[in-house]
């Protein structure tokens, strides 16, 4: 017997699409299964205003192959002397769907971001007031907290004060990692928390054990087995508060093998097949639905998807290993299992 079932056409709520080159490969990965995608801002230099969002928006349409259709919703990169009207205009105009916080020198060109919550105070009360979201990067960058606590500190000294300060402000902490995340946003009314393709699937010793995997590192790090059993529990419980981003984090191999190896898991390939993997084995495909379409565009107050795409059990399904960029390559997520659904969109 075979066995088949058909989603309304998912969604990704923490996409990097990246520019040039790099967008052309990975751009059409997504657009095959996905509808829409909330579009990073941390390109060198990051999107900052309207105008910055309206020309890479502009970029992404033309590089779109002919025939696929993709909805890229843009965000703003937040900075210390973000214009607050420039952000309420440019969400009055319908060309951003959120605003990123970067805490500085957390991640990936997040050199621009913010030091002092104080300097964003206004762009946060306009955020609050016309009911725009903020996705979150949720680590703190002091020195002295070790790694892989940096999750767990940010939601309690820096988090947590904020969203009390600024009533009203709807967050996305986005990538949660640990049980401390989805613990969180579970009990907080109007806040929503991504999870990503790879932390459903890999804990730390896949990144460290038997010697170090780099196309396994990306921010936040990967963290004990226990807390990816958290997440998948959150990911296939259906509590609406949990929805997909995979957080697809391209970047060439030559820089993701190297000494000082970017952070970043390109999974927007074999995604949907990944996922459909993990809610098997937690008996949970009925509710794959909801965690990658449903619940993210109920949070932003958008309609699902009208198509559907249909996923079907057979052989293991072959996806490439790497995708060429100009010279070079991006590896794609190896989930380290057989993937054995086939995803038609
Ligand atoms: C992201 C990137 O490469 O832009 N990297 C990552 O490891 N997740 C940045 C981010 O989402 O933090
Ligand atoms: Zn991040
Ligand atoms: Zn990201």
């Amino acid at each position: 017997m075979t066995q088949s079932f058909t989603i309304r056409r998912p969604d990704d709520w923490h996409l990097h699409l990246r520019d040039g080159a790099m967008m052309d490969t990975v751009l059409p990965e997504t657009a095959r299964h996905f509808g829409r995608a909330i579009v990073m801002p941390n390109l060198v230099p990051p999107v900052v205003t309207g105008a910055d969002a309206a020309a890479y928006r502009a970029r992404i349409m033309a590089a779109l192959p002919e025939g696929m259709s993709f909805e890229p919703l843009m965000t703003l990169y937040l900075t210390e002397t973000t214009d607050p009207e420039d952000v309420r205009e440019a969400a009055a105009s319908g060309l951003v769907t959120a605003v990123k916080l970067y805490p500085a020198g957390a991640t990936t060109n997040s050199h621009s971001g913010v030091r002092d919550f104080d300097n964003v105070r206004g762009v946060l009360e306009v955020m609050a007031e016309i009911g725009l979201p903020m996705c979150v990067h949720g680590e703190v960058t002091t020195h002295d907290v070790d790694i892989f606590d940096r999750e767990a500190v940010f939601i309690e000294t820096v988090l947590d004060p904020l969203r009390r300060a600024t009533p009203g402000l709807r967050v996305v902490m986005e990538h949660i990692t640990t049980r401390d995340g989805v613990d969180y946003v579970k009990s907080q009314e109007d806040m929503g928390g991504t999870i990503t393709t790879h932390h459903l699937i890999i804990n730390r010793n896949h990144i460290l054990v038997g010697g170090i995997k780099p196309h396994y590192y990306c921010l936040p790090v990967a963290k004990r087995e226990e807390h990816r059993l958290a997440l998948v529990q959150a990911a296939t419980s259906g509590d609406r508060h949990f929805f997909l981003g995979t957080d697809s984090a391209p970047h060439p191999d030559h820089l993701k093998e190297h000494a000082c190896g970017c952070a970043g898991v390109f999974s927007a390939t074999n995604t949907m097949s990944c996922l459909a993997e993990v809610f098997e084995a937690a008996g949970a495909l009925d509710r794959l639905e909801g965690f990658a379409s449903l619940n993210g565009p109920a949070f932003y107050g958008l309609a699902p998807n009208p198509e559907t795409i249909t996923l079907t059990k057979g052989d293991p399904v072959t996806y490439p290993a790497k995708f060429p960029v100009g010279e070079d390559h991006v590896t794609l997520f190896d989930p380290g299992f057989p993937l054995h659904w086939h995803v038609e969109a």
